[in-house]
């Protein structure tokens, strides 16, 4: 049986854990062989999700799509262009990229401690933007130009609910998820007529294992299962909106953002 994604390759960044990896497994699903990629071969291990890269490729294998790792900081052009190299040599041209890896993830390793907008440090920022925005640009500025000679692909970028609301703290982060959402139409505007598209995702609260260990959650939001929408979001039904914007089906949506968050960022236009 032929599957939407079939003989598409995907790069989904920061997929050894999360979001990221169950997009990932979204578009492997539909048939996608996939990069997955991490800052390290351990980072995965962080909350407890795998022993490391190598097993969550493995994992993919056994899903009967061609799989792979590489491992970088996306906000180091050279990592970028090593990576790049290493897709291209061992699987091909990515035309489905996903540019998920980010965060509210300070220097430090864990949540800006103040990460409010008077207090945070000049070193958080700094993180932070190279994370979130900056790291974004680099992996588009990378792997976009082969999909508009191609004349083809999709990129979808992973902003936040936060991008759309005033938030305090998870200043820097927010106002950060907010240039990814409109990095988004600027360059939909720019490839308007080179048939790739772009569009972003805004999660709202997702509970990942960085989610869960990162904050106090409250407990009264964790059931998936509930009537309410005023609850966490499950990582699958945020990989199915990826998968759906990466698939032909979505093939006249272009310069959007799909938020998928309950309706907790309720708005008009
Ligand atoms: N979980 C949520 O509630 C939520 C809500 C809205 C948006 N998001 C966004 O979704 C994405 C994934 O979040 P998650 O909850 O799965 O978190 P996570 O920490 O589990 O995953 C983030 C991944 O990105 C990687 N990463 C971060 N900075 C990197 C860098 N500079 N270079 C290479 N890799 C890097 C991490 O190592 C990790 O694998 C992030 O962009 C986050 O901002 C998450």
């Amino acid at each position: 049986m032929t599957r939407e994604l079939d003989g598409k390759i995907a790069f989904v960044t920061g997929s050894g854990r999360g979001l990221g990896r169950m997009m990932a497994q979204k578009l492997a699903e539909a048939g996608a062989d996939i990069v997955l990629h991490d800052l390290s071969w351990e980072a995965t291990a962080k909350y407890g999700e795998a022993a490391n890269l190598g097993e969550v490729v493995e994992t993919f294998r056994q899903m009967g799509v061609r799989a792979m790792g590489v491992t970088g900081n996306i906000g180091d052009k050279d990592a970028v262009a090593r990576m790049k190299a290493e897709i291209e040599q061992e699987l091909g041209e990515v035309e489905i990229l996903v540019n998920c890896a980010g965060g509210d993830i300070g220097a430090a390793g864990g949540k800006p401690n103040p990460n409010n907008a008077l207090d945070i440090s000049l070193e958080d920022i700094q993180t932070l933007t190279n994370n979130n925005l900056i790291g974004t640009m680099l992996v588009t500025q990378a792997f976009v130009p082969p999909m508009v000679r191609a004349g083809r692909g999709s990129v979808i970028n992973i902003a936040s609910a936060a991008a759309h609301l005033g938030c305090s703290p998870e200043v820097v982060y927010s106002t950060l998820k907010a240039a990814v959402v409109h990095y988004t139409r600027c360059l939909a505007k720019e490839l308007y007529e080179q048939g790739v598209r772009i569009n972003a995702v805004s999660p709202g609260p997702t509970k990942t294992a960085r989610f869960q260990a990162t904050r106090v959650v409250d407990p009264a939001k964790m059931d998936s299962g509930a009537r309410s929408f005023n609850r966490y979001a499950e990582p699958e039904e945020i990989g199915d909106a990826v998968a759906f914007l990466a698939s032909p089906r979505a093939k006249f949506i272009n310069g959007q953002v799909l938020r998928v968050d309950g309706g907790l960022t309720l708005f008009p236009g």
